[in-house]
C-alpha cells in the first residue's frame, strides 16, 4: 500500500518562497509512523532488548493480559529463569508460581514445553525464522512475527487486534476482522510495505494500536502521525471502525466452592491433568448452587465439622469462553475428612479463579 503524503518543506528556506513551493513528495505511510515512534513511545521492560528470549517471554505474557499488568511479571520470570535452560529445567510447581495471577496458565505450560523443544531440537538456541518458529507450542502467527522482527529483523508483520484496527482505519475497510481471511489481506499487505527495521515498525504499529488508535470509538486522530494519510478520518468513520462480528456470548456455570480451613491453613484438591485450570490446585467445590442445608450436608458427608459458623459470599470469574458464578462457603473445619485434603502451605499455586473465593484479610 503506497500513500501519497503532501509534504512541506519549509526549514531554511524564506516564507514566500516556501509556500510557492508547497510540493508534494511521494512519502511512505511507514515513514511517517518510523518518524514518529521514537519520541512517543512508552518505555517498557521488554524494549530495552532484542534478546530473543526476553522478547519471547513479553510476547505469551501480552498475548492475554494488559501491559501494566505484564511489567512485574516479565521481571521476576526473566530474574528467576533467565535463559531458555533454566525454563526447561523447571519445576511445574514452581513455574505455576511464577505465573500466578497472569491467568491462562496453558501459556505457561506452552512456554516450558517450547523451551524443551528449543534445547533439545535447535541446541537451547530460539530459531530466529517466522516459519520454524510456528512450530513451537504456544507460539502463532502474531508472536512469531514479532520475535523474528523484533529479535532477528527478520521483514514480517506481527498482526494482533491493535494492528488489525489500524489497518482498519486507515483503508476505510469494513470487512469483519473475525473473519481469518483478512487477517491474511492485512498481513500481506505489510508484508509488501514492511521497511527495513521491520522490528521497530512491527512495535510502532502497536503503539499507534495501543495509545492514539484506540478501540471503542474513541481514536485520538489529532495525535496521529498517520491522520493524513487516513481514510476513516477523511471519511468521518474512525470512530465505527473496525467491523467485528459480535461473539457468542460466554457459557455461564454455577459453582458452589468451599474455602475451608484446618488450623489457618486453606484445604486444597489438584485439578485433572486434562482441562480448564489442568494440574492447578483447586479449592474443593461442586458444581450447581448449594443451599445452606445442602452445603452443611455436603461437608458432613466429608466428614467435615464446621468449628464456629459457615459463612456465606458470592465471587466471579471469567474466563475466555466461560464465567463461573460462584456461591462460597467458608469455615475451619475439624474431623477426619481432613486428612483427604491437601493443604496450601504458600508453595502452591492457586488460580485465581478461586483465590477470589479466599477472603482478603486471611
Ligand atoms: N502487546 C503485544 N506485544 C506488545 C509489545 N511488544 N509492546 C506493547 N504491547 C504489546
Amino acid at each position: 500500500m503506497s500513500i501519497s503524503v503532501p509534504f512541506r518543506k519549509v526549514k531554511g528556506v524564506p516564507f514566500a518562497f516556501a509556500a510557492a513551493v508547497w510540493y508534494t513528495v511521494r512519502m511512505d505511510w511507514t515513514d511517517l509512523l518510523l518518524q514518529w515512534y521514537p519520541g512517543h513511545h512508552r518505555d517498557l521492560p521488554w524494549r530495552r532488548t532484542r534478546d530473543p528470549y526476553a522478547v519471547w517471554i513479553s510476547e505469551i505474557m501480552l498475548q492475554q493480559t494488559r501491559v501494566a499488568a505484564v511489567v512485574p511479571y516479565y521481571e521476576r520470570f526473566l530474574e528467576a529463569l533467565p535463559d531458555v535452560g533454566a525454563l526447561a529445567a523447571v519445576s511445574d510447581d514452581r513455574l505455576m508460581r511464577l505465573w500466578q495471577g497472569l491467568g491462562y496458565y496453558s501459556r505457561a505450560k506452552n512456554l516450558k514445553k517450547a523451551a524443551q523443544a528449543v534445547c533439545e531440537t535447535y541446541g537451547g538456541r530460539i530459531p530466529g525464522r517466522y516459519e520454524t518458529l510456528l512450530t513451537l507450542p504456544g507460539i502463532g502467527g502474531y508472536t512469531a512475527g514479532a520475535i523474528a522482527s523484533i529479535a532477528f529483523s527478520e521483514r514480517v508483520p506481527a498482526v494482533d487486534g491493535n494492528v488489525l484496527r489500524v489497518m482498519m482505519r486507515l483503508q476505510n475497510d469494513p470487512s469483519d476482522i473475525a473473519d481469518p481471511k483478512v487477517k491474511t489481506r492485512v498481513f500481506d499487505a505489510l508484508k509488501a510495505d514492511m521497511p527495513e527495521d521491520a522490528g521497530t515498525f512491527n512495535q510502532a504499529m502497536m503503539e499507534l494500536g495501543a495509545t492514539v488508535c484506540v478501540p471503542n470509538g474513541q481514536p485520538r486522530c489529532g495525535e496521529c502521525p498517520l491522520a493524513s494519510v487516513c481514510k476513516a478520518r477523511a471519511a468521518g468513520t474512525a470512530g465505527i471502525l473496525p467491523n467485528k462480528r459480535a461473539k457468542k456470548p460466554r457459557a455461564i456455570e454455577e459453582k458452589t466452592v468451599f474455602a475451608l480451613y484446618d488450623h489457618g491453613a486453606p484445604l486444597l484438591l489438584k485439578r485433572p491433568d486434562e482441562g480448564l485450570l489442568a494440574g492447578l490446585y483447586e479449592l474443593p467445590n461442586v458444581p450447581g448452587t448449594l443451599s445452606d442445608e445442602q452445603a452443611a450436608a455436603w461437608l458432613s458427608a466429608q466428614g467435615l465439622h464446621p468449628v464456629g459458623g459457615l459463612m456465606r459470599y458470592s465471587a466471579k470469574h471469567v474466563f475466555t469462553h466461560v464465567e463461573w458464578h460462584m456461591r462460597v462457603y467458608a469455615a475451619s473445619v475439624s474431623g477426619d475428612g481432613t486428612q483427604r485434603f491437601l493443604r496450601d502451605d504458600g508453595t502452591r499455586s492457586i488460580p485465581t479463579a478461586f483465590s477470589v473465593c479466599l477472603p482478603k484479610d486471611r
